[in-house]
C-alpha cells in the first residue's frame, strides 16, 4: 500500500460556480505535487438535512451522512476551502461537520477527525476574501481534535479573480496556494502516527 498521505479535499459550497471549489482545485494539485493522495468530493453528491437530533433520533444516520463519515475516516488530512457568510462559516459546511461529528453505533467519539491535520482557504467576492469566516471554521475544527496548520489563503475580489479558463488569474496567489496544499502534504506526513 501506498504510503502517501491521504488527504480528503472539499469546499463548503453547493453552488455550482463555486469560487471555493476553484480554489480548492489548485490547493489539491499542490498537494498532489508533494506527494499526497488527495480524494476531492463534492458536497452536492451527499445530501443532508439540516441537523435535527429528532431525526437522528428517529432515523439515524442516512446513508450520505454515512458515506461521508467513511470519507473522513479514511483520510489523514483535510483540505477544506469555506465560503465566509455573514462573517463566519458557510451553513453548508458547518451542517456538514455536526453530521459527521456524530458517531455511528460502536464509533470512537470524533473519529473522523481527532488527530487530522488541516489546512483552510477561502474565497470571497468581497475585500478580505473569506478570512473571517476561516477563524470560525478554526473553532469548530479545533474543538473536533483537527491540527491546523497556521498558514490559510484567502482570495479576494473572487468576480474578477480567475481567468476565462477558471484558473486563478494571479500567479502569486496562485502559488500561495499550490504552496499551502504542499505544506499540508508534508505536515500530515510528519504528523502521522507510528504504525
Ligand atoms: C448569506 C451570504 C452571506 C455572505 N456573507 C459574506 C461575508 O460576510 N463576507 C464575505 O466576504 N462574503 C460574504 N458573502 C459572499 C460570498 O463570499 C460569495 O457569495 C462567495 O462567492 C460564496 O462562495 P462560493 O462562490 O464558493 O459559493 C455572503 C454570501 C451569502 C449568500
Amino acid at each position: 500500500m501506498s504510503d502517501a498521505p491521504r488527504i480528503l479535499a472539499l469546499a463548503g459550497s453547493l453552488r455550482a460556480g463555486s469560487y471555493n471549489r476553484r480554489v480548492l482545485a489548485v490547493a489539491a494539485d499542490g498537494a498532489r505535487a508533494a506527494g499526497a493522495d488527495v480524494t476531492g468530493i463534492d458536497l452536492r453528491d451527499f445530501p443532508l438535512p439540516v441537523y435535527d437530533a429528532d431525526l437522528e433520533s428517529a432515523s439515524g444516520l442516512s446513508a450520505a451522512a454515512l458515506a461521508l463519515k467513511e470519507r473522513f475516516r479514511a483520510a489523514e488530512g483535510l483540505l477544506i476551502a469555506s465560503p465566509e457568510y455573514n462573517a463566519a462559516i458557510s451553513g453548508t459546511l458547518k451542517n456538514v461537520l455536526d453530521w459527521v461529528s456524530r458517531p455511528a453505533p460502536g464509533e470512537k467519539p470524533l473519529a473522523c477527525f481527532k488527530g487530522k491535520v488541516a489546512a483552510l482557504c477561502s474565497a470571497s467576492t468581497g475585500a478580505l476574501g473569506g478570512i473571517r469566516g476561516l477563524a470560525s471554521v478554526r473553532v469548530v475544527l479545533g474543538n473536533l481534535g483537527v491540527v491546523l496548520l497556521p498558514d490559510q489563503v484567502a482570495l479576494p475580489k473572487a468576480a474578477e479573480a480567475f481567468d476565462a479558463d477558471g484558473n486563478v488569474a494571479d500567479p502569486a496567489r496562485r502559488k500561495s496556494l499550490m504552496e499551502l496544499g504542499a505544506a499540508l502534504a508534508r505536515a500530515t506526513r510528519a504528523l502521522r502516527s507510528p504504525s
